[in-house]
């Protein structure tokens, strides 16, 4: 039996629609989900929305709407969104729930009866987007941090848990579960609030002041703070207390929050679990701030990124990747759809895409579509310059998921990628497709290269679940039963059975034209013959020139996307190059030294500034840099791979 395992988000504020920062958390768990599957653990998936507070009755009120209308539009904002985002939640909460209401009150009786609640008057300086109250020192030059506004002095009569309490217990709590608070800069900073005297935590608002909440069970007078409500969601989800989920789940939690909300986290919930007698959470998972130019986004700022849009623009699985790939969980990062694109035409459409599409393609035109069955000797030969890091990658991969590396899990698959893309140049399938006697070899590179995607899809599958689903079912799995992968079958080799006939590749990333950026139109140069092969009128050095006729040729990194030949004639290549900023179709005269199936993903230099001219029929927008001499062509290429669309300077 494998432990189960339990993972939330934050439930969000009902006063504003969702945006990019409530997406990433949610995706973010819905990955560390999808990984917990891969391992088969039984896991619970909460998210949800906080609907009762100051905030809400505001907002609704700005709209001239009730409350619990409000809160329900919203609400239903977040539970049309998640699915369209592939999020896999088992139970979406809602602090106007029933259930819920009914666990926060039965929470709140048992702390009261403890004796771990009192009444007292209270005069501090509250915060209303905080919904809490702020002690002098807190504050940055009088106006809260986070809101950059002036609390307001407030005088009342309220409910208080004795949080003081229980300062003493959660250090040295703290300080024996480390794997409490993670990443550690964290722990660090919750032990650090801790150092300071810690305040009783006021837990009520008097009715005269807000009745949208839930009704304290000693007082009718009074309603339940926010957080006091929001935090119990945790447990109430599961049925607490005598669920078969909460007994099951419970001892499992792991929450995933921003560090916006790590004190009520670090520091409210594990005292009041305390007091409740309630186990501790696992693990607080806490990420930085998505940030756009710099600054946190939020409404206020009018900074928004609306994930509607982004998935209509990008689609689900390019931002699932986007998001995980580009942030370090932990950091801030910041979000631009520059670097979107950037990522999308490199990472999924250049090094994933190509390498599923030409790994596809030469196994269709090789072996028409059907598995072949390998000699044990060549399977012993060639399987592990595959198997090993593959192996590798699955490692890596598992310890940096395990601690909500995202980042680091996506550079191990990448790292993988690349084995395979450098594997198919060095074994060359189309110069043993050329050979009778290598018949063998080529099956066994092409039969590896099959696994090798396996591995790939599967290990993508927690982040891109469609991508992976479309990439296994190219490789014969039935994608009804990919929900059933493991990462332990993932490690096995030699999975995929000869004899079964694979589909044809599709496209998975098409490129994308980058926003605002199209290149200017070449100019200058005269019209470009690309000389065929063997055409080179001359070895004989030209005249001297000057560094201003070097500095007017625009010369950059091109990567090879596509590669044909030009149908009656020997010597010419149409190619498709991925120039950075756009894709262009360059004619060279280099069919007789290279087989189209060997260009692909290689990195040239090519003229990027050079007059357009049509070659037999075909618009060519550039030329590529080759050496030619008796032995034929020999493309100039770079010993690392650049970005596409590097000038060369
Ligand atoms: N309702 C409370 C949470 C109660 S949990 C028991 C709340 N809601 S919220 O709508 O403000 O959501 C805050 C959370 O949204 C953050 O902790 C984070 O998960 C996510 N994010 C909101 N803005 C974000 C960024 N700019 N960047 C990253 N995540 C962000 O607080």
């Amino acid at each position: 039996m494998t432990t189960p395992y339990y993972i939330t988000t934050p439930i969000y504020y009902v006063n504003a629609r969702p945006h990019l920062g409530h997406t990433y958390t949610t995706i973010a768990a819905d990955v560390v989900r999808r990984f917990h599957r891969l391992r088969k653990q039984e896991t619970f998936f909460l998210t949800g929305t906080d609907e009762h507070g100051d905030k809400i009755v505001k907002a609704a009120q700005a709209e001239g709407r009730d409350p619990a209308d409000y809160a329900e539009q919203i609400s239903r904002l977040f539970r049309d969104l998640w699915p369209k985002y592939n999020i896999s939640n088992d139970y979406f909460i809602r602090t106007t729930d029933s259930d819920h209401i009914a666990v926060v009150k039965q929470i709140l009786q048992k702390i009261y009866d403890a004796g771990d609640i009192y009444f007292s008057e209270y005069e501090g300086l509250y915060c209303y987007g905080c919904e809490r109250f702020y002690m002098e020192r807190e504050l940055v030059e009088g106006k809260c941090p986070d809101h950059g506004t002036k609390p307001e002095l407030i005088k009342e009569a309220n409910y208080f848990f004795k949080m003081s309490r229980y300062q003493d217990w959660l250090i040295t709590y703290i300080n024996a579960n480390p794997e409490m608070i993670q990443p550690e800069r964290y722990r660090n900073e919750v032990l650090s609030f801790l150092r300071e005297p810690l305040d009783d935590l006021c837990i009520s608002r008097p009715k005269s002041r807000l009745t949208w909440g839930i009704t304290l069970p000693f007082d009718r007078d009074f309603v339940t703070y926010v957080w006091f409500d929001a935090l119990i969601n945790y447990v109430s989800a599961l049925g607490y207390p005598e669920g078969e989920k909460f007994r099951k789940f419970w001892p499992q939690a792991r929450h995933i929050v921003a560090k916006d909300i790590l004190k009520p986290h670090g520091i409210y919930w594990p005292t009041m679990l305390k007091a409740a007698g309630l186990d501790i959470y696992k693990s607080l998972y806490v990420h930085g701030y998505w940030n756009v130019d710099e600054s946190k986004m939020s409404k206020s700022l009018g900074n928004v990124i609306e994930p509607d849009y982004l998935r209509k623009t990008y689609g689900t699985d390019a931002i699932r990747f986007f998001l995980m790939r580009e942030m370090a969980f932990g950091l801030d990062a910041n979000f631009s759809e520059d670097a979107l694109v950037q990522r999308i035409n490199s990472d999924l459409a250049n090094d994933l895409g190509n390498l599923f599409s030409r790994v596809l393609g030469m196994f269709h035109k090789y072996f028409n579509g059907v598995v072949p069955d390998v000699s044990p000797a060549m399977q012993e030969e060639i399987a592990s310059l595959l198997s090993k890091p593959a192996q590798t990658a699955i490692n890596t991969y598992q310890q940096e998921m395990e601690l909500l590396q995202f980042h680091k899990a996506m550079i191990a698959v990448w790292d993988y990628i690349s084995v395979m893309n450098k594997f198919v140049d060095t074994a060359a399938p189309w110069e043993l497709a050329r050979q009778p006697d290598q018949k063998d070899r080529l099956e066994a590179v092409i039969y590896n290269l099959l696994e090798g995607l396996r591995v790939i899809a599967g290990l993508l599958y927690p982040v891109m679940p469609d991508t992976a689903q479309t990439m296994l079912a190219h490789l014969g799995y039935d994608t009804n039963k990919v929900e059933y992968l493991s990462l332990e079958d993932l490690g096995r080799w030699q999975v995929l059975s000869p004899g079964i006939r694979l589909a044809k590749a599709v496209t998975l990333f098409p490129r994308i034209e980058p926003k605002n950026e199209q290149r200017k139109a070449p100019k200058g140069a005269s019209e470009p013959i690309p000389k065929a092969e063997g055409e080179a009128e001359s070895n004989a050095r030209k005249p001297e020139i000057d560094i201003s006729d070097v500095a007017s040729l625009d010369l950059r990194v091109a990567t090879v996307l596509k590669a044909e030949k030009v149908p009656k004639t020997d010597k010419l290549l149409k190619l498709s190059v991925d120039l950075g900023s756009e894709e262009r179709t360059i004619v060279a005269g280099i069919a007789q030294s290279y087989e189209p199936d060997a260009l692909i993903g290689r990195q040239v230099i090519v003229v990027a500034n050079l007059k357009p001219a049509k070659l037999r029929g075909i618009r060519s927008q550039g030329m590529l840099l080759a050496a030619v001499s008796e032995q034929g062509a020999r493309v100039a290429t770079f010993e690392k791979p650049l970005p596409p669309g590097t000038p060369i300077k």
